[in-house]
């Protein structure tokens, strides 16, 4: 594969604007194709579109732009004659069902279809329910194109494994999974991932690499649901299990994940339910249950809370509870099914009276972020964290008292140990905190 091929990327969302500019600084020429016209513009202007700490990326997309390597379009038509196509659209699931949604992945086939070149090879970097490649992509791909999948066209499924945050590392770093059906596609896609990837490329047929990719991320899930079902135990029987996992570790072949508050971003929380989705007679239920257990955890959090304020004297109508922290992870502002939403509110719900601070997320319709904590903190009942953001760890307590009305911590992360807490006059309870 020439240095100087034409690449289009559809899709310039957290995979798609990293692919776009490592496949550029390869030499490349890659056009990336949105429906948003923010982020178009953003990249021909030389910056990232996307928010939070990337190292590396706005600098990389700087470079290609200004070297006129990577351009970025709302029309389809400027992908025409590339010769490798990136869909990196989203796939989340249907809200009331779970079922997978393919509205953006049929959009975007049919938007390039019609522009496709013979012999192209067409990559679906988004994750798959298993079976779409087969059901959805390539008839919706042979009715745009008009062109026959293996014959014409040529096909795989390489599903992106990268974590926000580490965009760049990742895209290089981790092994790759190649789904091919056929040998040529295969060939293709070895030629073109060899250009970014420095790590192992295995190959295997569309429906394993669709299987591979959703039980990735449904067998996180699962292990983060032990860990939370155990801290739910551990706070039951009055032991902290966080010093239980650190010792189950200590049993050779275990590695018990952290509890915490709830799991969120844009990929846990919907990979499971695609996996288990086309299964039909087998019923799936371990996925299941580990989705519901991680989904209780907000609400155990504003049980918490409840708890917690109880024990300081106030009921929970009327209560003050500033949450700290609403993105989901710590350190960034990614806010995609952030466990905070839930947990904000069932406090509501409970007719408490919520302040949110954050210092990377931003305000949304509902939730309303401050930037100051000692503003936010000011007349509060209860200080609940949900995200383990630096910010936190380090919080000047002896202040936050002198300004709070009632001194209570709740904490979904395992923050503070909770022993000094107490000491220091504060009513302290957490998610794993037996003993308090
Ligand atoms: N975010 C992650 O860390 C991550 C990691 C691994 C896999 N994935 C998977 O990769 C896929 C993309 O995820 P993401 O986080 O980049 O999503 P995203 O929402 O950040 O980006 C998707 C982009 O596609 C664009 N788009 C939607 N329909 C389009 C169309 N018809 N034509 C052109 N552009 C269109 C959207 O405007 C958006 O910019 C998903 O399947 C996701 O599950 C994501």
């Amino acid at each position: 594969m020439s240095a100087a091929v034409k690449v289009a990327v559809i899709g310039l969302g957290y995979v798609g604007v990293p692919l776009a500019a490592a496949v550029a600084a390869t030499g490349a020429n890659v056009v990336g194709i949105d429906i948003d016209s923010e982020k178009v513009e953003s990249i021909n202007a030389g910056r990232s579109p996307l928010r939070g700490r990337e190292p590396g990326l706005n600098e990389l997309v700087k470079a290609t732009v200004s070297k006129r390597k990577f351009h970025a379009s709302l029309d389809p038509a400027d992908g025409a004659n590339a010769e490798v196509v990136a869909i990196c659209v989203e796939t989340p699931i249907e809200p009331s069902t779970r079922d997978p949604s393919h509205k953006a992945l049929k959009a975007a086939i049919s938007s390039i279809g019609p522009h496709l070149k013979r012999g192209a090879l067409m990559t679906i970097e988004s994750t798959l329910a298993p079976g779409t490649m087969e059901s959805v992509v390539r008839p919706a791909l042979e009715r745009a194109s008009k062109m026959k999948v293996g014959r014409d066209l040529h096909l795989v499924h390489c599903p992106e494994r990268l974590t926000t945050g580490k965009l760049l590392h990742h895209l290089s770093e981790l092994p790759r999974i190649v789904g091919a059906n056929e040998p040529v596609a295969l060939r293709k896609a070895l030629a073109f991932y060899k250009r970014f990837v420095k790590a192992e490329i295995h190959s295997t047929d569309w429906t394993t690499a669709e299987v591979v990719k959703t039980a990735e991320n449904a067998y996180w899930d699962v292990q983060i649901a032990f860990a939370n079902e155990v801290a739910l135990i551990s706070e039951e029987l009055g032991v902290d299990a966080y010093r239980v996992r650190e010792l189950v570790n200590t049993c050779p072949f275990r590695m018990m994940l952290i509890p915490g508050a709830g799991v969120g971003g844009h990929c846990i929380p919907k990979d499971p339910w695609l996996l288990v989705s086309p299964a039909v007679q087998t019923k799936p239920e371990l996925i299941p249950t580990a989705r519901s257990v991680n989904d209780f955890m907000p609400r155990r959090m504003a049980r918490l809370v409840e708890e917690a304020l109880s024990a300081a004297g106030r009921k929970i109508k009327g209560s003050r509870v500033a949450v700290l922290g609403f993105a989901y992870r710590e350190n960034t502002d990614d806010t995609r099914n952030t466990p905070a939403k839930e947990m904000i509110q069932e406090l509501r719900r409970r007719g408490a009276d919520v302040v949110i601070h954050d210092p990377h997320a931003r305000t949304e319709r509902g939730y309303t972020i401050n930037r100051d904590l000692r503003i936010t903190a000011r007349g509060a009942d209860c200080l609940a964290i949900v995200t383990a953001h630096d910010a936190y760890r380090n919080l000047d307590l002896k202040g936050l008292k002198r300004t709070m009305r009632r001194h209570v911590i709740v904490d979904g992360r395992n923050v503070f140990s909770g022993s000094d807490v107490v000491k220091t006059g504060w009513v302290y309870r957490g998610i794993g905190k037996g003993q308090f």
